[in-house]
């Protein structure tokens, strides 16, 4: 096991009827600026629920933060919070709206041009970020109780990802409760948001780190006996719940202790929505099983592993269960009416792999993967075969 430090502070407040809790989470004497999506808030009672709650504390919204938060909509915030005199963040929506304030939290006290925070991946140390909880409505990418976040800039076509202990939220609300207003496609890219988190951390090298792996593992399986129950009309809340604190888990620090991880899958298809604007989620399922079929040799160990104890997979080589898997993990996407090919997305797909190796050349992106060896080329040859 790779030796690590871990520490969390996000405090969770999970469950049924928490969200007016967020009163005692926030100080009374604060100017909180609560930022909010596209509006879903204000159909669901999510939005009263809170002003409700903060009604004795001084309250400034910001409203219209997009899926994928848009650069130029957060600067307008960011002058808010300043002309306002804001002393507390509260995010109230899903992965984007999180980012969104993770992002403002890093830039209030950042001189310089805020954009240079991305761009040069300036952490937010300790104490540097203003202070922020959440309220999450969305299970999916694990932002409610991690420190990174993601910014999209369509001027430029950029979506670039910076982070920090400094922008860890102070607490963050998981009511379950919030899975009922959320369309079947948002569930389904949670799912597999969630499930290539884990992807992302597990099928890398053999470790010794016998815990995370099978965290990992019940993670993975819990997501998918979790799936079939979702995508039924009745609201069932246990399914909600484990859905909820499996997306939490997922991408919390916990499990990418003690081992190397990848992140590969998440470097391409961040070049997906930045050109297409393709759900994240969606973006992940394009690129995962040609990730996984190019690297076969690297990873089919672990692969192999996955199919065994994820899915079963008992009879065959260790290359016979490592194909096994990955077909596994495709039909399970395909299960979900979620699309794995760049080709069931958009149309005028041709020069993508030129230019995203282009892309990554520029940004001096030239080694990624477990073992940062994947090159340009590699990219290009892995965004080619999810043609
Ligand atoms: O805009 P609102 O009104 O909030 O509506 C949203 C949005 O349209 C809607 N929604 C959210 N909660 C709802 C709801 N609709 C009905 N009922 C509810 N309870 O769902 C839509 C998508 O929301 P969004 O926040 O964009 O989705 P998600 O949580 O998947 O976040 C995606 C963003 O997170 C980044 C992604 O790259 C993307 O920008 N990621 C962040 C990560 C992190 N910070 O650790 C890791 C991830 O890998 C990912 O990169
Ligand atoms: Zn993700």
């Amino acid at each position: 096991m790779i030796n690590f430090e871990y520490k969390n502070p996000t405090k969770i407040l999970f469950g049924q009827g928490q969200i007016p809790k967020v009163a005692l989470e926030i100080p009374q004497d604060a100017i909180v600026l609560m930022v909010y999506g596209s509006g879903s808030i204000k159909q669901n009672g999510i939005y009263e629920q809170v002003k409700n709650a903060l009604h004795k504390h001084t309250v400034y919204e910001f409203g219209g933060v997009p899926a994928n938060p848009e650069y130029d909509i957060l600067l307008q915030a960011l002058a808010l919070i300043k002309e306002k005199k804001v002393t507390y963040l509260l995010a109230v929506g899903g992965g984007s709206v999180i980012d969104g304030v993770k992002f403002l939290s890093a830039a209030v006290g950042y001189q310089g041009d805020p954009w240079d925070i991305l761009k040069l991946r300036i952490r937010t140390e300790e104490d540097q970020g203003m202070p922020f909880g959440t309220i999450l409505t969305l299970p999916a990418t694990g932002s409610e109780m991690n420190s990174g976040y993601v910014v999209s800039r369509k001027e430029t076509n950029e979506k670039l990802a910076a982070g920090g202990p400094g922008v860890f939220p102070q607490f963050s609300i998981l009511d379950p409760e919030v899975v009922r207003s959320i369309p079947r496609r948002q569930i389904i890219n949670g799912i597999t948001d969630a499930y290539t988190h884990v992807l992302e951390q597990y099928i890398t090298a053999p470790s010794a780190a016998d815990l995370q792996e099978r965290i990992a593992e019940s993670i993975l399986i819990s997501l998918q006996e979790t799936a079939s129950k979702l995508m039924t009309p009745e609201f069932d809340y246990g399914a909600a719940a484990n859905f909820m604190w499996c997306c939490t888990m997922a991408l919390n620090g916990l499990i990418q202790k003690g081992v190397i991880t990848d992140w590969a899958i998440h470097a391409m298809g961040h070049e997906l929505t930045a050109y297409y604007g393709i759900d994240h989620a969606r973006t992940l399922a394009i690129i995962t099983p040609s990730h996984y079929r190019y690297n076969f040799e690297a990873k089919k160990e672990k692969l192999a592993q996955y199919a065994e104890r994820v899915w079963g997979v008992t009879e065959g080589t260790v290359e016979e269960k490592a194909k096994a898997g990955i077909a596994q993990m495709e039909h399970f996407f395909h299960s979900m009416d979620i699309a794995t090919k760049l080709s069931d997305y958009v149309t005028d797909y041709q020069d993508t792999a030129a230019r995203i190796k282009q892309t990554f050349i520029n940004r001096n992106l030239t080694g990624i993967g477990e073992y940062k060896s994947l090159t340009p080329d590699d990219v290009y040859e892995i965004v080619q075969m999810s043609y």
